[in-house]
Formats: structure tokens, sequence, C-alpha cells
């Protein structure tokens, strides 16, 4: 009987002693907080770590992707037709990305590095060869025509060239020769007046196998969410990157900068050495990538609006001075002035204008949008897809009759998609940390709920012990009535 009262007492005092804790752990957050400083500790660029392995040689295979528009009504265009194209590609690369010339500086809270990109062709994922011809628009010739159009006596003599030539406003040139450069009769007509003009184009001209300068990265020792974050590029300090309308500060990385547990309401910032800018991302949704929860952060469409909507805007106003509508970028300052726009693919979230100037855009969210998940606890990219369209302003210019009548267009060339998903040895290892990071913040909960079902065992075992004179009599007027 002694016995019986002991474990019933015993029993009513852990039910009570778990809940308190349980719940005081609960909400004051302790395993939370001490979980996430774990991996706040441990997410540094430190030699020897893997998290700096997985920095220094990213072990997830990215792919660059191009989608190029084939031209199919040349002339009509220089009627003054509306264009039509048609989507061809993918032509794939294997992008390898790794940091060079590491070197760990102040005590470890800092690392000089240097990233060369190479991009390897892929048959097996592409379309065709990257011989494969493409019709589209001349961009040297109409960066020049563009450039001395008010000239008039050079404008004459160049055009009186190009018609020797059997140049106009169109080329058929080699996925190769378009992406990674081609010998240019116009330019190099134009080189033997103007020296240091290069006479090679391409659109990713000297991307391959170069690097763009000395990165220095903190670490993440002194602050976590400073983890590989950019402190200085080529000596000049990233606090500009984003604040310069111009492109003079950045022709930087595509890198981006995450660090450890981040929030729903965070910003994140990319660099992006195409737009010549930075961009931001917010978050759009709960993602799940490999069985690993991520959330999803896109850029809002307010980074290509225009004037209007972002008054940031303001510094990418084509040449005759009409600024452009939403969706657009004109980034010709930082392409050697050639008038080079980008937007989003098929121009997805562009003025509906653009979409119906050119036959064969079909703008659709899930193809075209720019996207980023990572992983909330520990800041690392679950998947990624960079999406972006490079357009060539064109208009008639009445000094060049090579121009014809075509009527003024932003004429898409190709997009591209810059591609990462977590591979599957890294997805492993992170899923156990999550895994380990739910066990441990559940804890609190788990002692809220062996208190309840002591709390239960204690009720019944109190129910049992009441004497049974007592229920009989709780039942007497029952029974009489
Ligand atoms: C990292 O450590 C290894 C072996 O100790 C050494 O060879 C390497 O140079 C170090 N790397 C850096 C960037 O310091
Ligand atoms: C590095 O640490 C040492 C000892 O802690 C200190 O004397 C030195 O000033 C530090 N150097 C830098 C650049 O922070
Ligand atoms: C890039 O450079 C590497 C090494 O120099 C070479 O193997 C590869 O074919 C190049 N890629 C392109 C697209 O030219
Ligand atoms: C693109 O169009 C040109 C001209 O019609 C054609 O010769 C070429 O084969 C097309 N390219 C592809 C990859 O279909
Ligand atoms: C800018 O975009 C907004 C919304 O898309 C539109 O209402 C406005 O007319 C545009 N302004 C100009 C100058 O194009
Ligand atoms: C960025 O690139 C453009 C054109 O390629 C060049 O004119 C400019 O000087 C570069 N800016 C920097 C800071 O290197
Ligand atoms: C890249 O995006 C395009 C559409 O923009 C899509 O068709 C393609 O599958 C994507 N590539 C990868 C590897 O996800």
């Amino acid at each position: 009987m002694l016995l019986k009262t002991f474990c019933i007492h015993f029993t009513g005092d852990f039910a009570a002693i778990f809940l308190i804790v349980g719940i005081s752990l609960a909400v004051s957050n302790v395993f939370e907080h001490f979980a996430q400083s774990m991996v706040k500790k441990e997410v540094v660029l430190k030699n020897g770590t893997e998290v700096f392995e997985a920095w220094e040689n990213p072990p997830a295979p990215v792919y660059m992707q191009f989608y190029f528009f084939n031209l199919t009504n040349p002339q009509e265009m220089l009627d003054g037709e509306r264009p039509a194209v048609v989507e061809i590609g993918p032509y794939t690369y294997r992008e390898y990305r790794p940091m060079e010339e590491v070197i760990f500086q102040d005590n470890g809270t800092k690392v000089t590095a240097v990233n060369t990109k190479t991009y390897i062709f892929q048959p097996n994922m592409s379309w065709g060869p990257e011989s494969d011809l493409i019709r589209t628009v001349n961009i040297p010739a109409i960066t020049v025509m563009e450039n001395f159009k008010n000239h008039t006596v050079l404008a004459n003599l160049i055009s009186a060239y190009m018609k020797s030539k059997a140049e106009g406003l169109f080329v058929t040139r080699t996925v190769g020769e378009l992406l990674w450069g081609y010998e240019d009769g116009l330019l190099k007509a134009i080189k033997l007046f103007i020296h240091d003009l290069d006479d090679v184009f391409g659109l990713f001209y000297k991307s391959n196998a170069s690097n763009d300068g000395e990165y220095v990265f903190f670490t993440g020792q002194q602050n976590y969410k400073d983890f590989a974050r950019v402190d200085t590029w080529n000596g000049s300090s990233s606090l500009n990157w984003w604040t310069s309308d111009e492109c003079n500060m950045i022709n930087g990385t595509n890198g981006a900068s995450f660090h450890p547990v981040i929030t729903k309401d965070e910003m994140l910032y990319m660099f992006s050495s195409d737009l010549c800018r930075s961009l931001y991302a917010l978050y759009e949704e709960d993602v799940t990538v490999k069985g690993i929860p991520g959330y999803r952060f896109i850029p809002p469409s307010t980074v290509f609006a225009n004037l209007t909507v972002n008054p940031a805007n303001a510094g990418f106003c084509v040449p005759t001075g009409n600024c452009l509508g939403s969706g657009l970028l004109n980034v010709s300052p930082c392409k050697n002035g050639a008038p080079i726009i980008m937007s989003s693919p098929h121009f997805y979230q562009a003025d509906e204008k653009y979409v119906k100037d050119v036959f064969g855009m079909n703008p659709e969210k899930e193809q075209h949008e720019t996207t980023i998940d990572i992983n909330p606890l520990t800041g690392f990219i679950l998947q990624a897809a960079k999406r972006l369209q490079v357009n060539v302003y064109v208009e008639k210019i009445s000094t060049f009759s090579q121009t014809g009548n075509v009527r003024t267009v932003v004429f898409p060339v190709v997009y591209l998609n810059e591609s990462v998903v977590i591979d599957d040895t890294s997805a492993t290892k992170l899923k156990v940390i999550v895994v380990e990071h739910n066990v441990l913040v559940n804890i609190p909960f788990m002692l809220i709920g062996a208190g309840i079902i002591l709390g239960i065992i204690f009720m019944f075992l109190i129910c049992q012990k009441k004497p049974p004179e007592s229920t009989a009599a709780d039942e007497e007027p029952l029974l009489t009535s």
C-alpha cells in the first residue's frame, strides 16, 4: 500500500517536472539556439573542413545552357514586319568554377582567391553540335551603326564599305562563334583606324578559362553572417556594388552570399556579371529538394521594372533617350557600347508589348523565372537556376540603308539557364544535419509528451486508488431514482 502511494506520487511529480521543464525549454527556444549556434560555428571557411572543400571545389555540377532564337523572316523584318523566331536549344556546357590561389589572411578571418571558370561542351545534353548555324541580328554592325549614326560622312563611308562586303543587319553564324567569338570583318576594317579596338565579337568572348581578378572573402569566423561574403574585389569595396548605377564596379562574379540560419524575410544578394549589377531575391515559398527542406527565393519583378516602378533603373534608358518599359535592363555601358538589353527569357514579367513585338515569344513562370532554393538552417544552396535573355535594341537608322524599314524592336538573341542541383553525397550529409537538428529542437516537445503520458497514468492511478465505498455512495442516488 505504501509502495503504491509512493509510485503514484513519483509519477505525479515526474509528470509535473517534465511538463514544466519541457514547456519552459520550448518557450525559451534553448535547444533551437543551441542547434543554430552549432551550425553557425561549423559553417566557416577553414582549411581542412568539408565546408571549405565544398567552397573551394563545388561538388555539384553547374550547367550553363543556351537557347538561341533563329530568325525565320529576315526580309519581312527589314520591310517593317514583326520578326518571327524559333527557339533552338539547349546547347549545354558544364561549368567548372574552382577557387584558386587560395590564401588565408588576418588570422583566418579573411581569404583571398581567384575564381576561374571553364566551360566544357556537353554534346549528349545538347540539341546539336556547336557548329549549328543560327541566323540572328548582326550585333557588331548594329553597334558600329549606332555609334556612327550622327556622323553623316563616316556613316556614309561605313555604309558603302558594308555594301561592298554584303554585310547587313543579319548574320548567320555557328553557335560556337556567337558564344565564344569570331573575327568580324567590319570591326577589322575599323580597327585600321581605331587601333585598340578588338575585332573579335562573341557574347561570351574571353569568358572561358579566365578569371575576373582577385576576391577577398570573409570566412565567417568573426560573424556567421559574413560567411563567404565578398569583402573586396580587385581592391574595391563591395559596398558600392549595388549602390552604383553604372557598371563600373561590377563586372564581377555570379556568386551569391548566403550564411547559415536564414529567415524568410531575408534579402539575398546575387552578383551578376551579365547584368553589370547585383540582383536581390525575396522569399517566395517552401520547397523540398532531395528530401531537404528549403526556402525558394526569387528576384522581385521590380528588379527589372521601369522608371515609374523602380527609380533605380533611371540609368538605363536607351541611347535615343526613351526609357525602357518594365522587364528590361539596358546594359550597353558595360558591353562596350553595344545596344544590349537584358530581360527574363521570353520577356517573362516584362511589358506585354515586348512579348507581342516578336512572333515566337511564350513566357512561362516555371520555365523562365530565376530561382534559388536554400536550406535555411545551413544556408547551403539546394538548387538554383539563373535565367537571363540577351536582346539587342534594333531601330531604323536613316544614315544606314542596311536597316531598311525595320521597326523599332527589342530583338531576342539567346537566353541562358545557369543551373545547379545539390549532389547526392552532399544531400545525404545535409539530411543528417537537418535530422539531428530536428531531433534536438524536438526534445522539449518530447518532454512535454512524456509529461502528458505520465499525467494520464497518474490520473488513472488516483482514480483506481479511490476506496470502493465512495463509488457505491455516489451511485446510490442513481439506483434509488
Ligand atoms: C591547407 O592545408 C594543406 C595541408 O595542411 C596545405 O597543403 C594547403 O596549402 C592548405 N591550404 C591553404 C589554402 O592554406
Ligand atoms: C592575429 O592574432 C595574434 C595573436 O592572437 C595577434 O597578436 C595579431 O595581432 C593578430 N593579427 C591580426 C592581423 O589580426
Ligand atoms: C574552354 O577552355 C578549356 C580549357 O582551356 C577547353 O578545353 C574548352 O574546350 C574551352 N571551351 C570552349 C567553349 O571553348
Ligand atoms: C536556323 O535558320 C537557318 C536559316 O533558315 C538555317 O539554315 C539553320 O539550319 C537553322 N538552325 C537550326 C539549328 O535549325
Ligand atoms: C511602368 O510600369 C507600370 C506597371 O507595369 C505601368 O503602369 C506604367 O505605365 C509604366 N510606366 C512607363 C513610363 O512605361
Ligand atoms: C567592366 O567591363 C567593361 C567592358 O567590358 C569595361 O569597359 C570596364 O572597364 C570594366 N570595369 C571594371 C571595373 O573592370
Ligand atoms: C533550364 O531552364 C530551361 C528553361 O528556361 C529548361 O528547359 C531546362 O530544363 C533547365 N535546365 C535545367 C538543368 O534545369
